[in-house]
């Protein structure tokens, strides 16, 4: 079963928005199998955004992921790491679709409330570096079968 990657970046957790973001990926059906609240290094953010580090923004990125406290998950289900990306949203909120995250709840691409692993690879990795093993949750919910097949 595929597992992925979800930071509610220091926006949404300054907003008040960690349950109504999580929640949405909750409600699809999707199984928690990590979570936790921190602060971020520079080191760590570093890590994170190292794809990005030629990118005039890579400054600002990490600036803006230490600058106050995250709340971290990991999702679990089928094709999960596709399905978060489409209940997230285009990266740039201007551009995404209302009924995403980010197209219903933001205006600005640093102000994006939610970083979402973009594909099995990246969120093997991911998970990896956020999480240390046996932060990682294996478990069997009751409703499993009424929500997937393959649960
Ligand atoms: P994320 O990694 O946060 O889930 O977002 P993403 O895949 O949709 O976007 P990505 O291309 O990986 O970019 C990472 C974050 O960098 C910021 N960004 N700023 N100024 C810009 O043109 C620009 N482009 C990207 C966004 O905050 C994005 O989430
Ligand atoms: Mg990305």
């Amino acid at each position: 079963m595929e597992r992925t990657l979800v930071i509610v970046k220091p926006d949404g957790v300054q907003r008040s928005l960690v349950s109504s973001i999580l929640g949405r990926l909750e409600i699809r059906g999707l199984k928690l199998v990590g979570l936790k609240f921190m602060r971020v290094t520079p080191e760590l953010a570093q890590r994170h955004y190292a794809v990005h580090r030629e990118k005039p923004f890579f400054g600002e990125l990490v600036a803006f992921i230490t600058s106050s406290p995250v709340a971290v998950a990991a999702f679990e289900g089928p094709n999960v790491v596709a399905v978060v990306r489409s209940i997230v949203g285009a990266t740039n909120p201007a551009a995404s679709a209302p009924g995403t995250i980010r197209g219903d709840l933001a205006l600005d691409v640093l102000h994006n409330l939610i970083h979402a692993s973009d594909a099995p690879d990246t969120a093997q990795a991911e998970l990896a570096l956020w999480f240390q093993p046996d932060e990682l949750v294996t478990w069997q919910r009751d409703t499993d079968h009424w929500i997937a097949a393959e649960s």
